[in-house]
């Protein structure tokens, strides 16, 4: 979400809470019998809870339906998401600069490893889709580069569309790409799990 649509949202939350606090003034002119202003004190109650869970889906969990069988691939994925996550709040509160300079660092540093770590056992495998997961791989880190770039020449630029796009990409690889090997690197006996 850019800023611009993030102060809109603002905005239209600031103006929808007033509105409710203007009806239930008004509806308590009906009288403190009248179901009305008690409706809307729990509508007015609700809108924090509801703001929660909208936030909650920014952020990305681990479930056992992405695992791919090899346990020290689904806890490179599963640091990967955390780091995701981490990217994400940094976004959301505003964190400083510094901050989000470390992970981000972070979390290209480690999925350079990763992926470093997947080629090596699909190579030692002679896995038959190597060179498309391959080509899959350092696709990625190209674009990751490019939205880093444009957010290190634009500060103002929201890193909050980098951690939408890894979140996106990465569920998206873990379920689409990489449970391919799975059967392969299970049967290799160069895989110890
Ligand atoms: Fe787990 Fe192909 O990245």
């Amino acid at each position: 979400m850019s800023t611009v649509t993030k102060g809109i949202s603002m905005l239209i939350l600031s103006i929808l809470i007033l509105g409710l606090l203007v009806m239930i003034v008004l509806g308590f002119m009906l009288g403190f019998t009248h179901p009305l202003p008690w409706i809307l004190i729990v509508v007015l109650a609700a809108i924090p809870l509801i703001h929660d869970k909208i936030i909650a889906t920014r952020f990305v969990e681990w479930k056992e339906s992405y695992s791919v069988g090899i346990d020290v691939i689904d806890d490179d994925h599963k640091k990967l998401l955390g780091l995701i996550n981490q990217l994400q709040a940094a976004a959301h509160y505003k964190t400083d600069d510094e901050i989000v300079e470390e992970v981000l660092n972070e979390l290209v540093d480690y999925t350079k490893y990763h992926f470093c770590r997947e080629e090596q056992m699909m190579e030692k495998c002679n896995y038959p889709d190597f060179d498309e997961h391959k080509r899959q791989h350092d696709e990625m880190i190209l674009q990751v580069s490019d939205y880093i770039n444009d957010y290190r020449i634009d500060r103002t630029r929201t890193i909050e569309d980098v951690a939408v796009y890894l979140k996106t990409w990465l569920v998206n690889h873990i379920n689409g790409t990489d449970q391919k090997y799975t059967p392969y690197l299970q049967e290799c006996s160069h895989i110890k799990n």
